[in-house]
């Protein structure tokens, strides 16, 4: 499905979120950057604007895998255009099979990425494996708004407007359909916690962005 989409994922992302998303990005970088981590892992990279933006804020050395050949294509062509001089490798990988030994990376994130998991605890534990001992984990995932008017607006934005718009610019309305039901189906939140929790993960938080609408998750390794 994301092979289908990759060429227009990043005008409809931005179109999409108002541009929000840009916003939630550097909120999370700005968190990843309070350890100072040189080696950063971005798991479901896409089209790597997270990874972009995290070497950016200074990291030495960004990994970011996609299990999408042509989101991954499309980020190494933003990377050969724009950021050629900066140290990231992009490479395909399974997100629940990383290819990694276990304690190589100081920290790891995962943007817009863990929702579509096939097996979400295998994933979380496979984060917590490949990152070293007193390394993070940063993730971004879409959450609910809890209060009227914005839990309705959020509603039928993600169920009507978003496939509609989406369907359009990407000829592929199944696409953002499944994006509203994959967002319906997260267990976020509170709930979210639990699975960093089982993961092994320790003193996990999560930070609510714009009413709600997404989360930063902050996961810890002792
Ligand atoms: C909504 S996109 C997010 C991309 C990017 N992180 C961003 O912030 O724009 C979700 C990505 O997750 C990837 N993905 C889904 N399941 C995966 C898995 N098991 N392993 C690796 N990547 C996966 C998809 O291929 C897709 O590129």
């Amino acid at each position: 499905m994301f092979d289908k989409i990759a060429k227009s994922y990043d005008l409809l992302n931005h179109l999409l979120s108002f541009g929000i998303d840009k916003r939630w990005r550097k909120k999370a970088v700005n968190i990843l950057q309070q350890n100072n981590p040189a080696k950063v892992l971005d798991v479901a990279t896409g089209t790597g604007d997270f990874a972009f933006s995290i070497s950016m804020s200074g990291v030495a050395e960004v990994v970011g895998v996609d299990l999408s050949e042509e989101m991954i294509n499309v980020a190494k062509s933003k990377f050969k255009q724009h950021y050629s001089d900066k140290n990231i490798i992009f490479k395909l990988a399974d997100a629940e099979k990383l290819p990694f030994d276990d304690n190589v990376f100081d920290a790891a994130t995962v943007a817009f990425g863990v929702r579509n998991y096939e097996n979400l605890e295998i994933g979380l534990k496979e984060l917590y494996r490949v990152i070293k001992p007193g390394g993070k984990t940063v993730i971004i995932e879409f959450s609910k708004p809890k209060h009227f008017p914005f839990r309705n607006i959020y509603h039928l934005y993600f169920k009507y407007f978003v496939p509609f718009i989406g369907g359009i610019i990407s000829k592929d309305k199944k696409a953002y359909r499944y994006l509203y039901h994959s967002v319906d189906n997260f267990p976020y939140g509170n709930n979210f916690i639990v699975k960093l929790d089982k993961a092994g993960f320790n003193n996990n938080k999560s930070i609510p962005l714009t009413f709600g609408i997404a989360s930063i998750y902050l996961a810890n390794k002792s």
